[in-house]
């Protein structure tokens, strides 16, 4: 049996980048028979940079529907919350001792959310790899679907499960990224050179799976793009129409060289139409899925259920970890 644990942060409604590069593999992993799902809100993580206490209740629950209203199958997926499950910050800290501030310090993401933020940067911000690397190394995973932009916080945490079972003798199951090829990158729509990011400040720049449908196609038909007019997948010379073409292709399982042929005699007008249309589908049918299930009394159910499935694997995982540090009486 092989088990995929993923999570994402409750910090703005999810984007079609967080859709592309970590739900969607996610939701292709579980058609596997032999495979188990770990899903989880990483509300301690969100609590990194300053958040507004209604607006992250709102957003973990919005997101625990979402998982739900993207496809995940309850059948072979747990669900939960970080913060519900203490045994994250317990290893947490176990792995903040095992980390060295100097390669935390070398980690892209918190150089470029330091850069950002221009007063109170929090010592989480730095702790985070240390977190995430806990978050995984848990409950024995396997593989974790994620986006590009957590390839580095994936090899960190390899590092450190190596690192403790060197230490310590053989504990932790060195995790394999699952990083797909087409989508774990997705660019924002003002900017192509530059990540879709919930937390851009211009909200043209992505796309979240509760935006109003027409407000959407707007964002995709006013994307920006080259002024060459050719339909032609090329990151370094045409970022803007490759990214959408990233997105076409994702979005309908169609090759991005059959929509380079199919778009040959089209102008950017009618294939960003087109595009517009597909996505307009895609999040009609989301977000009429959402809101039955955040309106459904059992979503607290299944996160009940999730939760004390993650504390009974994972409180056991601290157990040994604390007997094998010396921490404690047993
Ligand atoms: P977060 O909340 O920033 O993003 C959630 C997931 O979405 C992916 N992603 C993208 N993929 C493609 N294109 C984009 N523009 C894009 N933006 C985001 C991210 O790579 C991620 O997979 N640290 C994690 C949350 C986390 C986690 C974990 C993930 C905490 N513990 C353990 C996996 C395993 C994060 O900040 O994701």
């Amino acid at each position: 049996m092989k088990r995929v644990l993923t999570g994402i942060q409750p910090s703005g409604h999810i984007t079609l980048g967080n859709y592309l590069g970590a739900i969607r593999p996610l939701i292709q992993l579980q058609q596997d028979d032999d495979v188990e799902l770990l899903v989880f809100i990483a509300d301690l993580h969100a609590i990194t940079v300053p958040q507004d206490r209604q607006a992250l209740k709102k957003n973990i629950k919005e997101l625990a529907a979402l998982y739900l209203a993207c496809g995940l199958d309850l059948n072979k997926a747990h669900m939960f919350i970080q913060s519900e499950v203490p045994c994250h910050n317990q290893l947490g800290w176990v792995m903040e001792c095992n980390s060295y501030i100097g390669e935390l310090e070398r980690m892209t993401q918190f150089k470029d959310k330091k850069q950002k933020q221009t007063e109170g940067i929090s010592a989480g911000l730095l702790t985070y790899p240390p977190l995430m690397a806990a978050d995984i190394l848990l409950y024995d995973a396997d593989l974790v679907p994620v986006g590009e932009d957590q390839k580095q916080h994936l090899e960190i945490t390899r590092n450190l499960a190596e690192r403790f079972n060197n230490k310590y003798s053989e504990t932790f199951k060195v995790p394999e990224p699952y990083i797909l090829k087409n989508g774990a990158r997705i660019m924002s729509l003002v900017d192509p050179t530059k990540k879709m990011s919930k937390s851009d400040a211009n909200p043209k720049a992505y796309i979240t799976l509760l935006d109003d449908i027409n407000i959407a196609k707007k964002k995709i038909k006013s994307a920006v793009t080259d002024s060459d007019g050719n339909i032609k997948y090329d990151v370094i010379n045409k970022p803007g129409i490759s990214n959408l073409l990233t997105i076409y292709s994702a979005l309908t399982n169609i090759s991005i060289s059959e929509l380079e042929t199919k778009y040959q005699d089209s102008n950017y007008q009618t294939f960003k139409e087109d595009l517009a249309n597909i996505v307009a589908c895609f999040l009609t049918k989301i977000q009429s899925k959402f809101n039955y299930y955040i309106n459904d009394s059992e979503l607290d159910l299944v996160l009940n259920s999730g939760r004390d499935y993650a504390y009974h694997y994972a409180s056991r995982k601290i157990q040994k970890v604390y007997r094998k540090v010396g921490l404690g009486r047993n």
